[in-house]
This record gives structure tokens, sequence and C-alpha cells, in this order.
């Protein structure tokens, strides 16, 4: 049985993302900067925070946010100066919380000095570091492949006559992964911020950088003759090589984490991707965000979906991380609505299903990984108009959604649903103007439940989502099983509850979570001789959970 205390720091703590553009601005600019994630420090750590993954903050021409980058070495002005950079990461390695970069890795930006070298010839010394392709005899594009954020997945250059691939946006090419010079310029990024003290790695889109040995057209699968990109090169024969090359240049011998992005991973694959025999220490594979969104995450093609669908998929990655690896428990991120949404079919009020669904987040095995704005307990935000959005994907998936003949109100609801900009309004810190994230109008507008949802006003308040969170990370700290313990499935067929026992060395703790409008039962049998740790809605009565009633029992 797993001891708390042979885990490593990263496994035993709490994990939060922070979106920097959005978290606190020191400049009075609209935008978030690095001073002002230090600056909030005593924030996290107050939420038992160990590790701090921040998106990308590089050097950007930010078409999509920062996962365009220019130059891995360089802090984007808009976010400060290098300077803050490392202020950060000492002051957190001070307080306990690391920083967490994120590495992207499968392309860069078109203004990347290697791109803007590879484009301008066949012959220069950065000529094979990207994807180029000749175009077919009739002068279209050498597949029919689609990018993910929409329209082909290549791009003509006129200067070298040839398309390049970009798996994403136009302005972000793919980098041959092939070219043994490209593995060693990136490797030696993840070293030089390894070097400046990183706490670890998040890596994106990794599924992407091995390119199948045949490029070849794929089935249509929308209006737009197209075919999607992810089918035909996500986690293809040979990325572990790769993999297994940059742990042994990065990770090996250091006390850092590295989580992977891998969309096209599924649970059943853990094995081989983490643990140690794998190639990273956790990775996010997304079969449970797909439950409510479909694996083609096409927006205007929603899907029904069950609690035990969901329950199921998380089984199976509790499963395939319980004796190797480890899971990084996630319900949000920043290309997700929030989960408020998300992962409930039914009525009632947004703390609640906060507090229902943020008790799995912070009691099933692995880390957690919180959203910033998620132990507030954010709901989507309601836009008007497409006009309001920023994101990129949220304005390629509206197309998409006419072009499959969907009327402009209903693309428009897909966004409202679905739409990355839900998890990236500005964080709420109080009630003032711009709910105190900054002096100047936000990037981004802030969610109308400001006044009421945010940290000085839940701080100050027992019955807020934030208290419930800072309770069950002090709960969670308190009793090793919660961290170390095993995970076994309780009521595995109940379509309202999601029940679990943890069982520690010393002790046990059974978690029953009713993700359901509508009171539910459970066999009291399964907490007996065990006493309420904690409870959303006070005390409780065994055997029966109120609507959206989350419960911890231990011995
Ligand atoms: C995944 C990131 O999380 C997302 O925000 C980004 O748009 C794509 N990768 C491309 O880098």
């Amino acid at each position: 049985m797993t001891k708390k205390q042979d885990l490593a720091w990263w496994q035993k703590t709490i994990a939060y993302e922070i979106y920097p553009k959005s978290f606190y601005d020191t400049a009075a600019q609209g935008t978030g900067t690095i001073a002002g994630i230090t600056a909030k420090l005593d924030y996290l750590a107050s939420l038992g925070v160990g590790a701090i993954w921040i998106t990308p903050c590089y050097k950007s021409p930010m078409v999509d946010n920062g996962y365009d980058v220019e130059d891995y070495r360089q802090i984007d002005p808009s976010f400060g100066t290098m300077a803050d950079m490392d202020e950060l990461i000492a002051k957190g390695n001070e307080k306990g919380v690391r920083v967490v970069m994120d590495l992207v890795f499968n392309h860069t930006s078109e203004m990347c000095p290697w791109f803007v070298e590879s484009r301008s010839s066949r012959d220069n010394a950065y000529a094979d570091w990207y994807i180029w392709r000749d175009a077919r005899p009739d002068g279209s594009a050498p597949t029919n492949w689609r990018s993910i954020f929409g329209g082909s997945a290549w791009e003509w250059c006129e200067e070298r006559h040839q398309y390049y691939l970009h798996t994403f946006a136009p302005q972000q090419p793919d980098l041959n992964w092939e070219c043994p010079e490209v593995r060693k310029a990136l490797f030696d990024i993840a070293n030089y911020w390894a070097d400046k003290g990183a706490g670890g790695f998040r890596i994106d889109a990794i599924t992407y950088i091995k390119k199948p040995a045949v490029f070849e057209d794929g089935p249509v699968d929308g209006e737009d003759g197209l075919s999607a990109v992810h089918a035909a090169t996500a986690n293809t024969p040979g990325i572990l090589d790769f993999l297994h090359e940059f742990k042994a240049a990065v990770r090996d011998g250091r006390d850092i984490f590295m989580v992977g992005e891998a969309n096209g991973v599924g649970p059943d694959e853990l094995g081989e991707w983490v643990g140690e025999h794998g190639v990273f220490d956790m990775l996010f594979e997304f079969s449970h965000s797909h439950v409510p969104m479909g694996e083609a995450e096409l927006w205007c093609r929603p899907i029904e979906w069950k609690l035990t669908d969901l329950k199921r998929v998380l089984a199976e990655s509790q499963a395939n991380t319980a004796d190797n690896g480890w899971y990084p428990v996630f319900f949000e991120n920043h290309d997700q609505p929030r989960s408020t949404v998300n992962f409930f079919r039914c009525e009632g009020s947004i703390s609640d299903k906060a507090k229902a669904l943020g008790t799995v987040l912070l009691t099933l095995r692995g880390t957690p990984f919180v959203m910033q704005g998620e132990e507030l307990g954010y709901a989507n935000r309601v836009w008007k108009s497409l006009d309001e959005f920023d994101d990129l994907q949220t304005r390629s998936q509206y197309e998409f959604a006419l072009s499959e003949g969907r009327t402009e109100a209903e693309a428009l609801a897909g966004c409202n649903r679905f739409s990355r900009d839900n998890a990236r309004t500005p964080m709420q810190w109080d009630a003032s103007a711009n709910a105190g994230f900054s002096a100047a109008t936000p990037w981004l507008p802030v969610h109308d439940d400001y006044t009421q949802v945010n940290v000085e006003a839940e701080s100050a308040d027992p019955d807020s989502t934030l208290s419930w969170y800072r309770k069950l990370a002090a709960l969670r700290a308190e009793r090793d099983e919660l961290v170390a313990g095993s995970f076994e499935e309780l009521m595995a067929d109940d379509e309202q509850v999601y029940a679990y026992r943890r069982q520690g060395e010393a002790g046990a703790a059974v978690v029953l979570a009713n993700l359901s409008g509508e009171e539910a039962s459970y066999d009291a049998a399964l907490v007996a001789d065990m006493k309420l740790l904690a409870g959303t809605h006070g005390s409780t009565e065994p055997g029966t959970l109120r609507p959206l009633e989350a419960v911890v029992f231990g011995d």
C-alpha cells in the first residue's frame, strides 16, 4: 500500500492553473501580470496550493494568447520582465508554491526566428525545422486535414512554393520533431527553465509531435469537405521514442514533475505514458472531458450523456494509475467551459454544484488541478454576441456551426455552452470595479456575478464555495488516506451519486457526492462506524443525500 511519506511533493500537493492574462493586473492595463501572481502567493498558499501551472507567458504575438511562442527565453512585455519571473519563482519557492511552466513544443509562432528563417528558402539552416510539403499536382494542399481551429491544416508559403502544416492556427506552424536539432533546441529550453528553478512542466499538445510516415486524406466529417487533423496525427506510433529522449534530457535527476497534455491518449494507454517506465509523471487525458462534449469536440453537435458514463472513464483512469504513475484530477482548464455547467444536467445553485464537484476534485486519488476561479464557484458567462468573445477557436466553432446549417442563434448558444472564454474571464478578487482585477477595463468582460462571487466576500462567508475548498484542502492535508489511500468505487451503477472509498494504512474515508438535482439515497452501511468529516449542507442523515449534497465520512 502506498504511504504518504513515500510520495513526491507534487503528489501530495494541490496544483492550481493560472491564466496570467486574467489573474491579477498590477500595471493598470486591463491584462494580468507576473507581478500580480507574486502579489497573490499568500492567497494561493492559503488554499494548500504547492504548484502553480502558468499558461504561456513567453514573448508572443498572442494570436492564441501565448500558445504561439516567438521566444521561449523571454517574458512577453505585457506580462512584465524576466526579473519579475525570477522574483515569482524565488518568492514562490520560499512560500512552498513552485512555478510550473507551460512548454509549447508542438509548434511555435510564425514570428519565431526559427520559422522566419525556415520559410525563407528550401536550403537554409532551419529548412527542415517545420513540416513542409509540396502541393498536389493541381496546386491544392497535400491532404484534406482540417486544423483544430478550423479550415485547412495547410498554409501556402510563397517564398518556398510549399505548404506548411499547422495543427492549430496558421500562425502556429508545427515543428518537425524528426529533426534532431529541433529536439535539442526544445530540450535546452526546458533545461533553461528547470535551471531557473521551475518546479515542473505542463507540456502542450504533446500527442501531435509525431506525424505519420505517409500523409494521406482522411474521412470527411463535415460539410466543409475536410477531415480532422486529430484523427490523422494524434498519438502516432513512435511518439514515445521522442518522449523517452525528452525525459532523459530534462526530467531525470531533477525533483520536478512533467504533466503532458495528451488529447488522443485513452485511459487504457496510461501504463506506457506515465510511471517508472513511462515518459511523464502525469498525463492530462481527456476521456472524461469528452463525456459532455463528445470526442469530435464540435460544439454544434451536442451529445447525450449520463453520470455513469463519466464515472466509468474516471474509474478506468483511476485503475490505470493505481500501481503505476499518478493521475492529475481536473474538471476545468482554460480550454473548457466552467464545470458547474459542463458536468451538470440539473437545475440548482451554482455554489452547491461547485462544492459537490469540488469535493470529488479534492478527494479522488491523484493531484488535483484547480482552475483559477473554480474554487469560487464560477458559472459560464452569458455572451450576447460573437463580438464579445476573444478566443479564435470560438470564432471557428461558430463558423463551423453555420456551415452545418445551424442558425446564428444556435451557433451562439453552442459558444455560450462550450467556449473556452468562459474559463478565461478575469479573476474576481472583490466587489469593487472590475472585480478588483484591474484598474483599467479588462481585456475580457468580468462575469456579472462578481459582487457575490469573489475572494473577499467568500473568505468572509463560512458557507461559500471558497470556504468549502479551504476546508477540504485542510482535510486532505490531515488525512493521509485522502492522498495516498487506494480508490474503490461504490455504487458504480448509480445515476445520481458519485461514491468511493479511500483506504489508507491507518484510516479510511468514504466520499459521497450527489451530482443530481434530486434527493438521493445510499446504503448507510457504507459509512457504518464512521463519522462525518465534512458535509456541504452541515449535518447529514446517513443513507440520504439532499440535492447536490456532498459528504466525506472517515473512521
Ligand atoms: C492546448 C492549449 O491548452 C490551448 O489553449 C491551445 O490553444 C492549444 N493547445 C494550442 O497550443
